[in-house]
C-alpha cells in the first residue's frame, strides 16, 4: 500500500513533538514536510523546538517557518503554564545545528499541494493560521487537499475557557476558514484526547524500550505531566496531538460522527467554541467527522510501535 503523504503543521509543544516522532519513521506515512506556527509558544520558540526534535531523532524532514500571529486578532495566546518558557521544557538538547528551509510555510503548503495529485493530507496540531492563510492566498489548493485531520476543538468542556480549546481559540478566524473550506475534515477534539492520559504507568512502559524516541518521550512527559497535574489535576497529561497520526495509521482507533460544525468567532464568552451539531438540530450539511470515542489500548500500542521504530 502506498504511504500516506502528509504535511504536519504544528506548534511544538510536548504533544506535537510526539506526533512528529510517530509520523516520521512509520513506512505507512510519507512526511513531506513540517510547517511551524506560533501557538504553545511564540514562533521563534516553536521553530527551535521543531528543529531540536528533528535533530535529536535524526529526522531527514524539511522544516518551514510559518505565521507568528493569528490571522486577524491582535491578542496572541500562548501556553507556558503547560509547555514552559521554551515551549518544550524538560528535555536537554545538544547545540542546534539544523536550519529551517528558506521558503515560508504558507508558500510551501501552496506549492506542495498545487504540485500534488490531490493525495496530500494536511494534519494540523496547532492553531490553523498557516493552512487558513494558504487557503485564502491560493484557493486553487482546495481541491488538491485530500483530507484535513486536525487536533482541535471540543463539543464538551474547553481547556482555555469553558467553551474553547486552545488551537481553535488561538486563531478562531483561521479555524473558521478551514471549517468553511468544504474539504473533508476529521476533528480530533479534547473529547477523545482527554481519554488518553499519559499516566505514570504509560511513561514507565514506554521508557523500557531503550530507544532515543523512548528517552525523548520520558523527558517530555515528565514535564508535561507535572504541569497538567498543576493546572487540571490530571494524573497524566492528555496526549492530544499524536491522536491525529494514530488515526492515519489505524482509523479504527477513533469513532467519529459526521456533523455540521461551526466556529464561534463573534461572542466574547464563547469565542473559539466549536459548535458540533451532533443532533443535527440546524439541519445543515455536515462539514466534519468529529471524534466521539477512542480505543485507548490501541492508541498506546500505536505509540509504543512508533517509539520502537527508532534505534
Ligand atoms: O488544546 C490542546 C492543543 O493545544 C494541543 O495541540 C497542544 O499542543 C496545544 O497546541
Ligand atoms: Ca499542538
Amino acid at each position: 500500500m502506498e504511504p500516506r503523504k502528509i504535511i504536519l503543521d504544528c506548534d511544538p509543544g510536548h504533544d506535537d513533538a510526539i506526533a512528529i516522532m510517530l509520523a516520521a519513521k512509520n513506512p505507512a506515512i510519507d512526511l513531506l514536510g513540517i510547517t511551524v506556527v506560533a501557538g504553545n509558544q511564540t514562533l521563534d520558540k516553536t521553530l527551535v523546538n521543531t528543529l531540536n526534535v528533528c535533530q535529536f531523532l535524526d529526522l531527514d524532514v524539511p522544516v518551514y517557518k510559518g505565521c507568528g500571529q493569528p490571522m486577524i486578532r491582535d491578542k496572541q495566546v500562548i501556553a507556558p503554564e503547560i509547555h514552559g518558557e521554551s515551549g518544550l521544557d524538560g528535555p536537554q538538547f545538544e547545540a542546534l545545528s539544523r536550519d529551517p528551509e528558506s521558503q515560508h510555510a504558507v508558500n510551501y503548503i501552496i506549492d506542495t499541494l498545487l504540485a500534488s495529485d490531490g493525495d496530500v493530507t494536511v494534519v494540523t496540531t496547532g492553531p490553523m493560521t498557516n493552512l487558513a492563510m494558504a487557503m485564502r492566498l491560493c484557493p486553487d489548493i482546495l481541491p488538491k487537499i485530500h483530507e484535513i485531520v486536525l487536533m482541535g476543538g471540543c463539543y464538551q468542556l474547553g481547556n482555555m475557557t469553558p467553551a474553547a480549546e486552545f488551537n481553535v481559540l488561538a486563531d478562531a478566524d483561521a479555524a473558521h476558514v478551514v471549517f468553511t473550506s468544504g474539504r473533508s475534515i476529521t476533528m480530533v477534539g479534547l473529547d477523545v484526547t482527554r481519554k488518553v492520559l499519559c499516566l505514570p504507568s504509560i511513561v514507565e512502559r514506554m521508557g523500557k524500550n531503550q530507544t532515543r524516541a523512548a528517552k525523548l518521550f520520558v523527558d517530555l512527559m515528565m514535564f508535561f505531566n507535572k504541569t497538567q497535574k498543576q493546572v487540571f489535576g490530571w494524573d497524566g497529561g492528555p496526549l492530544h496531538d499524536p491522536v491525529t497520526i494514530a488515526y492515519l495509521l489505524d482509523p479504527t482507533v477513533l469513532t467519529t460522527k459526521s456533523c455540521f460544525t461551526q466556529i464561534d468567532i463573534r461572542s466574547e464568552q464563547s469565542y473559539g467554541r466549536t459548535n458540533c451539531d451532533l443532533f443535527n438540530i440546524f439541519k445543515r450539511p455536515p462539514n466534519s467527522f468529529v471524534a466521539v470515542d477512542i480505543d485507548v489500548a490501541k492508541f498506546w500500542d500505536i505509540i509504543e510501535m512508533g517509539i520502537r521504530a527508532y534505534a
